[in-house]
């Protein structure tokens, strides 16, 4: 080997040890006795995001304060087996199907698909074994990113189509966590498919985040009914609770008794987003005073489902043995309207063969003084 041919390695090498960096530990073991590897991304900047192959559950997110003091901001468990328990689909990859399919049923091309009713009449992130269920293929790339496999055979949670499902989580140097999801499918089919992390920008169990600030990029919403599935109606924000177009901070009208806000417990709400253009744009920007953490969201995807973890009751034990109480995490999960199946008029989530669905969200951190 020549001087000549030895400059370039070095290079390579130098970029490579001062950039992020992946392992992988075992996580634990399913029911049925299949191993669950969990997979921590690290970026030069120390951040760092533990993905789960069980669910593609994002299990820890580490990111500073603005002293630099790295804290986890995302809500879970430090034992695989919690997982297991019935979910609020902590950190999750969900899909089929992302929110509620009323009656738990559509039709598509004339034929009438069933699903399995998880939430009162309706189907709820996928089912009864959603894709926060399943185990995913890991491929570490490049050390850089974390790529999941699945594929969901025709007919599975009553869903048509072998559906072939591909989730990159990313961490940049940015400190960005960046997910992108790329499907395809053999038969005409229908998907929606989100990432469901619970935040807490002050730390996770670090009590509730009704201080937290908010603006949501969102100059309408869809209504629900009182099983949550939306109206129809794309209702504007103006002088409502959900007008967060200025930052506002998530308690301030959490309590009031316009009728939308009782019937969600808070919000639980599907928010359109004013896009512009296909690409990625800004979605949503939340802050934490204490802490200084600021969290920006953008996305590809039209819309985005908040909801402040309404359903939270204080059962959950978390990490650390840490108590999870109502509101004590907020979801910002970016996604196609719910229930979009039975609302032709909605932007449509069916997938036919020989085209690709791919989605990109970013959750990026910084601090402010
Ligand atoms: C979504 C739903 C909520 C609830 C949570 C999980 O955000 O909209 O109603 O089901 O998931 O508990």
């Amino acid at each position: 080997m020549t001087t000549r041919n030895l400059i370039p390695l070095t290079i390579v090498l130098t970029v490579m040890t001062t950039n992020c960096s992946s392992n992988h530990r075992e996580f634990g073991k399913t029911p049925s006795g299949e191993s669950v590897e969990l997979y921590t991304l690290k970026n030069a900047k120390g951040v760092e995001a533990a993905i789960s192959t069980y669910g593609g559950v994002v299990v820890s997110l580490k990111v500073p304060d603005r002293t630099g003091a790295l804290g986890d901001i995302v809500l879970g468990f430090d034992d695989f087996k919690g997982y297991l328990l019935p979910p609020p689909y902590f950190g999750a990859i969900i899909g089929r199907y992302g929110n509620r399919i009323a009656h738990a049923a559509f039709t598509l091309d004339g034929v009438e698909y069933h699903l399995f009713k998880n939430d009162g009449d309706n189907s709820l992130h996928g089912g009864k074994r959603g894709f926060d269920k399943v185990l995913w293929t890991p491929k570490s790339l490049n050390g850089l990113a974390l790529q999941l496999t699945y594929l969901s055979k025709d007919g599975e949670e009553g869903y048509p189509g072998n559906l072939s499902v591909t989730v990159v989580y990313t961490l940049t140097d940015n400190n960005e966590l960046k997910i992108d999801y790329t499907a395809t499918t053999d038969k005409d089919t229908v998907l929606n498919l989100t990432n469901h992390s619970y935040f807490n920008l002050a730390g996770e169990g670090q009590g509730d985040i009704l201080a937290h600030e908010l603006t949501l990029n969102a100059d309408r919403y869809t209504p629900v009914d009182k099983g949550l599935i939306p109206t129809g109606e794309l209702r504007s924000v103006e002088g409502t609770p959900f007008d967060f177009r200025q930052p506002h901070a998530i308690g301030e009208r959490i309590g009031s008794n316009d009728e939308q806000i009782v019937l969600g417990g808070g919000y639980d709400h599907n928010f359109i987003l004013n896009r512009t253009g296909d690409g990625l744009s800004l979605a949503a920007r939340a802050t934490e005073a204490k802490s200084g953490r600021v969290m920006e969201v953008l996305t590809t995807q039209p819309a985005v489902q908040f909801y402040t973890g309404n359903f939270l009751d204080g059962t959950i034990h978390g990490k650390g043995g840490k108590v999870y109480g109502r509101r004590s995490a907020f979801c910002l999960e970016t996604q196609h309207y719910p229930d979009s199946p039975n609302h032709p008029s909605f932007p449509s989530t069916e997938l036919k063969p020989g085209e690709t669905y791919h989605q990109t969200t970013v959750y990026r951190f910084s601090t402010a003084s």
